[in-house]
């Protein structure tokens, strides 16, 4: 055994080395940006929601979706569906397409466009076919970890039994936030009922829902939560996953934006870059005098390649404003 595989643990039926991963973000977590927080310390990485029927259709876009890498195993796919039989169905497309290590499924999204379909947060509603859907979709062989919220009805017992009933039918792992549907992502996390959810499901359960700091993780740790999910915290503060310090020189932190930047650009196009990139901008240079003047700075480009002269040239920018803890 490896000196790094005798940190593993199984968890939700996985190997898997360590217990800070990176959440699944729509329009977000696409290849470069998964191998980027795999580098910058996160254990494993979720795969943007992709639809069960956009796969079962073959839409181009959606399968591309699907493509990856071996550098960002173990790699948890996350699909969506209303109905148990094309679940199953995509998640065997998937399958013979690319190579995943588990699969989420989404009973949380609360945006009317996937609700109206009966997945997501629709699902909340709907326990015995969300236990179906968890039933039919162990026949692909791997893990099954559906991603739910706390309950629409705002109580902790309804939560507990939800969890209970996709336990029962087979789920290896639940990923619980704790806001509801209703609350989409404002006010504060309810931590409180992803903590007692933890307490009763021993090792089953993974948290998310406001984790800005290392601090937010340790404590649904301690409380039992087996692993937890980093969402928006992981664009302020993308050094989250790390034990070690964020670099201190402006150069440097520009470099890592740059690095994902031009990787973006290639598998997903300019566009892509710079739209993308601006959301990391502050959290990279997060902390330093001149980082919100210097953010609006990169965000007027107009396209990726004058994005990637302003980013190399923020060492003059943070320099006159004499860089250093704002
Ligand atoms: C921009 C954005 C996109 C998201 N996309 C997904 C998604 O595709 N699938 C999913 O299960 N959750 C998605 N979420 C929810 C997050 O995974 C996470 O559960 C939620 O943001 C709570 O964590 P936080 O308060 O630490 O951000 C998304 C959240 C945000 C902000």
């Amino acid at each position: 055994m490896s000196e790094r595989e005798k940190n593993w643990q199984v968890i939700g039926n996985l190997p898997v080395e360590g217990r800070l991963w990176l959440a699944p973000l729509a329009g977000i977590t696409i290849p470069a940006v998964r191998r980027f927080f795999r580098e910058m310390g996160a254990s494993l990485t979720h795969t943007e929601m992709v639809s069960s029927s956009g796969l079962l259709m073959k839409n181009r876009k959606t399968i591309d979706m699907l493509k990856n890498s071996e550098k960002e195993d173990p790699l948890v796919l996350q699909l969506f569906a209303g109905d148990a039989k094309s679940l199953l169905q995509s998640a065997e497309i998937a399958m013979s397409k690319g190579v995943f290590s588990a699969f989420s499924v989404n009973m949380a999204c609360p945006v009317p466009k996937v609700r109206k379909r009966g997945a997501g947060a629709q699902l909340l509603y709907k326990r015995d076919l969300a236990a179906e859907m968890v039933r039919e979709l162990k026949k692909s062989g791997l893990p099954v970890w559906p991603k739910i919220r706390k309950h629409p009805s705002g109580g902790g017992p309804e939560t507990f039994s939800f969890c209970e009933a996709l336990f029962e039918a087979g789920a290896d792992l639940v990923c619980l936030h704790g806001r509801t549907p209703q609350e989409l992502y404002g006010g504060v996390a309810d931590k409180d009922v992803v903590k007692a959810s933890a307490g009763l499901f021993p090792g089953k359960i993974a948290a998310s829902g406001d984790v800005f700091e290392r601090q937010d993780a340790e404590e649904y740790l301690e409380a039992g939560a087996v692993a937890v999910l980093v969402a928006r915290g992981a664009l302020r503060d993308p050094f989250i996953f790390s034990e070690a310090v964020a670099p201190a020189a402006p150069l440097e932190r520009a470099l890592f934006l740059v690095r994902l930047g031009d990787q973006i650009e290639q598998e997903n196009g300019p566009r892509a870059s710079t739209s993308l990139i601006k959301r990391f901008v502050s959290g990279m240079f997060k902390g330093m005098r001149g980082n919100a003047a210097y953010r609006k700075e990169v965000a007027l480009s107009s396209d990726w390649t004058e994005m990637r002269k302003r980013l190399c040239a923020c060492i003059h920018y943070f320099l006159e404003r004499g860089y250093g803890d704002a």
